[in-house]
C-alpha cells in the first residue's frame, strides 16, 4: 500500500482482505471494510456504491495505521473505532468495557421471550448486573417501552460509559446505574427479570484465549479459579431479588449450562432450560422462580 500509487476503494479492501487473512483474522473482509469506512467517515455499506473511488492520501494514511494496529498487533476493530453494534444499536465503547460479543443477543432474545409482548405489556422492572457498555439493558428497554432497569457495575468506568450510551440512544430516563458489587447496591429490591452476563472464564483459561482478548478488561472475563464463581453467586443471590415468577437468565460458557441448571433446580427455580447460540452451543440458562424467597 505505498503512498505514491492510486488506490481504489476496493483495490484498498481486496488488499486489506489478504494481508488479514494471511495473519488468520478470521472477519478478514468484514474488519477490512469497518476499517476502511471508519478512515474515509462514511458508512460501510456505503463503500459498495464508491469502489472505483480513488481514496486520497490523508484518508490512506489513516487506513494504514488502522491496518497495522489490527493485522500486527491484533487490536479488536471495535477498539480502533470506539464503536459497536448490538442488537442493531450503536453502541461506544472503550477499553474500560467488553465489546459487545454477537452471543449475547440471546440473552437478549430469550429475555424478551419472559417479558409479556407489547400490546399487553404492563410496566416491568429489569436488573442488569455487571452491564459493562449497557448493552443488554439498553437493548432490552428499546424493544419494550414500559420497561425500566437498574444496571449495575462493580466498575464506574464502565457505568460512565453506560450512562453515555444511555443518553445517546435516548433511554437514559429509564435506567438507573449503580456501582457495586453483585447484589449490594440492591438492597430490599425485587425486579420481574434479572439478567446478567457475568465473568465466567477461569483464570488458568487466559493462555489459551483468541489475541483480541487481551485487549478487553480482565476483571469482564475471569471469574476466579472455576470460572462459575459468579454464576454460582448470582444463582444464590437472586430469589432475595426476584418478584414472585420474576425470570433469571444468564449467560455462560457452554460446559457451564448443566450445572448452572443445576443450581437452579436445586434454589427453587421452574421452567429450567438453555438457549442456544448462533453455533447452536448453549449458551444462556433460564429459569423463573414462583415462590417468595425470604426478604432481603
Ligand atoms: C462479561 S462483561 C459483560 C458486559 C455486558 N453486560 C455485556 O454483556 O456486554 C462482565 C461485566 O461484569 C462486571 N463485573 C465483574 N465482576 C462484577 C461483580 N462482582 N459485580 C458487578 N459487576 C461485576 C465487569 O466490570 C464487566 O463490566
Amino acid at each position: 500500500m505505498s503512498a505514491t500509487e492510486t488506490w481504489t476503494v476496493l483495490d484498498l479492501l481486496r488488499w486489506t482482505t489478504a494481508h488479514f487473512g494471511k495473519q488468520g483474522i478470521e472477519t478478514a473482509r468484514l474488519d477490512a471494510e469497518c476499517l476502511l469506512a471508519h478512515a474515509l467517515e462514511t458508512k460501510r455499506l456505503s463503500l459498495y456504491l464508491e469502489f472505483d473511488k480513488p481514496v486520497e492520501e490523508p484518508e490512506r494514511a489513516r487506513f494504514r495505521e488502522l491496518v497495522k494496529r489490527r493485522g500486527g498487533q491484533r487490536v479488536p476493530v471495535a477498539h480502533l473505532t470506539g464503536r459497536k453494534e448490538f442488537w442493531s444499536l450503536p453502541f461506544k465503547v472503550t477499553p474500560d468495557v467488553l465489546t459487545p460479543r454477537p452471543d449475547t443477543e440471546t440473552l437478549v432474545q430469550a429475555a424478551l421471550g419472559c417479558l409479556p409482548g407489547l400490546a399487553s405489556e404492563p410496566e416491568a422492572r429489569l436488573l442488569d448486573i455487571g452491564t459493562g457498555s449497557g448493552a443488554i439493558a439498553l437493548a432490552l428497554l428499546s424493544e419494550r417501552p414500559r420497561l425500566r432497569a437498574v444496571a449495575t457495575d462493580r466498575s464506574a468506568a464502565a457505568l460512565a460509559l453506560a450512562g453515555q450510551n444511555a443518553e445517546a440512544l435516548g433511554l437514559a430516563d429509564r435506567i438507573d446505574l449503580r456501582e457495586g458489587s453483585l447484589f449490594e447496591p440492591l438492597a430490599g429490591e425485587r425486579f420481574d427479570l434479572v439478567v446478567s452476563n457475568p465473568p465466567y472464564l477461569a483464570d488458568g483459561e487466559a493462555a489459551g484465549l483468541e489475541p483480541e482478548l487481551a485487549f478487553e478488561p480482565k476483571e469482564a472475563l475471569f471469574a476466579g479459579p472455576e470460572g462459575t464463581e459468579l454464576l454460582q453467586a448470582l444463582v444464590a443471590g437472586a430469589p432475595l431479588h426476584l418478584e414472585p415468577g420474576g425470570w433469571l437468565l444468564l449467560e455462560l460458557a457452554p460446559a457451564q449450562a448443566p450445572v448452572v441448571a443445576g443450581w437452579m433446580r436445586a434454589a427453587g427455580f421452574e421452567n429450567v432450560r438453555s438457549h442456544d447460540d448462533l453455533a447452536r452451543r448453549p449458551r444462556v440458562v433460564s429459569g423463573r422462580f414462583a415462590r417468595t424467597e425470604g426478604s432481603a
